[in-house]
């Protein structure tokens, strides 16, 4: 008996990868969790899920062929299950195609306590049951986009030419500057002179400083992988551990940065369009708030984004037509009120944001001739806001110098940063795209804590 997945009979059925052992009338065997199960004493049908795909096959059961009818009868909602049975292909029905059984075999029971019952669950009900979540069909569409979009990642890297390095986990610095690290120690007291490094250590924030090296070797290089904040911000775009795409590139300036931001949004949305159409679409019916998600997809990769300086967001926020909660000030960090408006109402879609205040950015940002602002670049997403931070880096020694003491940044334990700038150092630039938040963007779902296996916020470490 060949067994095969429901993904593998869809795709057959549909003529896109036509697989001879797929023929009307073929025996097949199916594995997977019953999503209902309805029957009378002659016949019974139950909704099949193998998690290959987001569509259930229909099991038709019938009293007298099904030795164990009965049994099967009575299954409950999550019960685990192996049919063998005829496929019978069925064109023109709502279903394409369904299994009638002729054995059924009970691998894990599942009773009434179950807690995904047949009937919608908010979002919040289904955060309380992380390990149970990725049996619906949000979260299931959720986790499988957000394989691919990883996956399209990489590959747009690998076409472009950049080498994927593994920065670390564990540091010795704090790469933003903004105190938010979890400290690694193996001791009670504190004192880290005596601790396992004979120092300080953290989780990372960015792998930026680690890959910059690299980028002086290689040219084009990118990590990705887990970094750590603990800023105690309870909100729906903040989480403790999320997942950040960093790309470095040696002799490229701002221009070349924002350039490669927007191939990279451009080539993962185009693939997501491309292969995960039934996903998008039910996010789009059921998640996105405005129903708009596939047309909103659709513009932004047909469509050149927009460029605003930090100045020019301040004047447009100044004369906005709607009273914001935090009063605008040139020189401010701005607010997610703030971002929200640029982007979708100024823009109306992503914008960079660039030349930004020296004092609201990092130490390692490249100095505009202005003196006052560097040559940084936030793009912000409807929806979002902030989707990427990312700068043009100051490759010269003194002028970094100058800035990490204006900041009060130890040298010591960063010489070797510094020595990039010392030993042919030339024009660089880079990025960092919170995965998460890209996430959030391309199914339409509003709270960060959705787009995480297991979200790590505030108080909340029960998973
Ligand atoms: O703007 P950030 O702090 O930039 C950096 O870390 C740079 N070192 C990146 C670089 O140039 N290599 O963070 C980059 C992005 C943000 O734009 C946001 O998308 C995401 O990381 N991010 C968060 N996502 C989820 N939860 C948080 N607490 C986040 N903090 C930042
Ligand atoms: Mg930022």
């Amino acid at each position: 008996m060949s067994k095969f997945s429901i993904d593998q009979i869809y795709k057959s059925v549909k003529g896109l990868i036509p697989i001879q052992d797929l023929c009307d009338g073929a025996e097949i065997t199916l594995e997977g969790w019953i999503r209902t199960n309805r029957s009378n004493n002659n016949i019974g049908f139950i909704s099949l899920n193998d998690g290959s795909c987001f569509s259930c096959c229909q099991i038709v059961y019938e009293n007298g062929r099904l030795s164990n009818y009965d049994d099967i009868s009575r299954l409950l909602t999550g019960c685990s299950l192996r049919v063998t049975g005829r496929l019978v292909i069925t064109p023109g029905a709502k279903q394409p195609f369904e299994l009638n059984a002729s054995e059924a075999e009970v691998l894990g029971q599942c009773d009434a306590s179950y807690p995904l019952q047949k009937k919608r669950h908010s979002l919040e009900f289904l955060r309380e049951i992380p390990h149970l979540r990725p049996r619906t069909n949000t979260f299931m569409a959720v986790f499988k986009i957000r394989s691919v979009v990883s996956q399209a990642i990489h590959e747009f890297f690998r076409q472009n030419g950049f080498a994927y390095i593994h920065t670390p986990i564990i540091t010795g610095n704090d790469a933003e500057g903004a105190g938010e690290t979890f400290t690694v120690t193996i001791r009670d007291d504190g004192c880290y002179q005596e601790d396992f490094f004979k120092r300080h250590a953290c989780l990372t924030v960015s792998g930026q400083l680690h890959v910059e090296p690299f980028a002086l070797a290689m040219g084009k290089v990118y990590t990705f992988g887990p970094t750590f904040r603990a800023e105690n911000s309870n909100t729906p775009y903040h989480a403790c551990e999320f997942w950040m795409i960093e790309p470095e590139m040696a002799f490229c300036d701002l221009k070349g940065n924002m350039a490669v931001m927007e191939a990279m949004l451009k080539f993962v949305i185009r693939e997501l369009l491309d292969s995960c159409q039934d996903e998008l679409k039910f996010l789009n019916d059921f998640v996105a708030e405005k129903h708009d998600l596939i047309e909103k997809l659709n513009r932004v990769v047909s469509t050149d984004f927009r460029v605003i300086t930090y100045t020019e967001a301040v004047d447009y926020l100044k004369n906005a037509d709607v009273k914001f909660e935090n009063p605008v000030e040139w020189g401010m960090d701005f607010f997610k009120e703030h971002e929200m408006y640029i982007c979708e109402q100024v823009a109306k879609g992503p914008v960079f944001l660039i030349d930004i205040p020296k004092d609201i950015k990092a130490f390692y940002m490249k100095l505009n001739p202005d003196g006052k602002t560097v040559a940084a670049c936030d793009l912000l997403v409807p929806g979002v806001g902030e989707l990427i931070g990312g700068s043009q880096r100051e490759e010269n020694y003194e002028l970094l110098e100058k800035r990490m003491e204006e900041l009060g940044i130890e040298k010591e334990g960063l010489e070797w940063y510094l020595d990039l700038r010392r030993y042919g150092g030339v024009v660089h630039s880079g990025f960092g795209l919170g995965l998460e938040r890209l996430l959030m963007y391309v199914t339409g779902v509003a709270n960060i804590r959705d787009v995480l296996p297991y979200a790590r916020t505030p108080g909340n470490l029960r998973f």
